[in-house]
């Protein structure tokens, strides 16, 4: 049996990106920090996130069956904090100009890169949902991405 402590000491030795994956079930928006992201398919055109159980966010994705990915840019740590803050759970989108994306999921608005989906598949994954959707919209804005490594923000070397 793997020691939980451990493995979560191993895992943040994995570099990776940081989104933020919104979400919109009738009236109700939501969404949070993800770093669990993953490009599946070209074509046909497929990505994942994997949602904490625990989490409102996954709750909503399983209702409203639509989510929008945003690639974080380098100057986008205090949104990041933001979206993983219980504490604001219910201010996160104030003050916010979002508007709706093509399949009704909120897009936020600086990212480096959003992807719009509808989720193709939901697969129970321990105490994390696996989605698997398919990019119905793609927009680019392009810059320096934020990046997260042993639980700290850091950006591209220069060079
Ligand atoms: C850098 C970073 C990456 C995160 N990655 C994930 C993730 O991949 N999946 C997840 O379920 N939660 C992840 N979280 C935690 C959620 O953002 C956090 O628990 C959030 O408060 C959940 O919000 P909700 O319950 O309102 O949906 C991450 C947090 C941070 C700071």
């Amino acid at each position: 049996m793997v020691d939980p402590q451990q493995l979560r000491l191993a895992l943040r030795e994995w570099a990776s990106g940081v989104t933020i994956v919104t979400s919109r079930s009738g009236a109700s928006v939501h969404g949070m920090t993800v770093s669990a992201f993953a490009s599946v398919s070209l074509v046909p055109p497929l990505v994942l996130v994997c949602a904490d159980k625990a989490s409102s966010t996954q709750a909503v994705i399983a209702e409203g069956g639509v989510f929008a990915v945003h690639v974080l840019g380098a100057e986008q740590q205090a949104l990041s904090d933001l979206f993983a803050d219980e504490a604001r759970e219910d201010r996160r989108f104030e003050g916010l100009a979002w508007r709706s994306g093509a399949t009704g999921a909120p897009i936020l608005p600086g990212a480096v890169a959003v992807l719009d989906c509808r989720v193709e598949g939901a697969h129970d994954a321990g105490d994390h949902v696996i989605y698997v959707g398919r990019v119905a919209a793609v927009e680019r804005a392009g810059g320096e991405p934020l990046l997260y490594h042993r639980g700290a923000y850091r950006g591209l070397a220069s060079g």
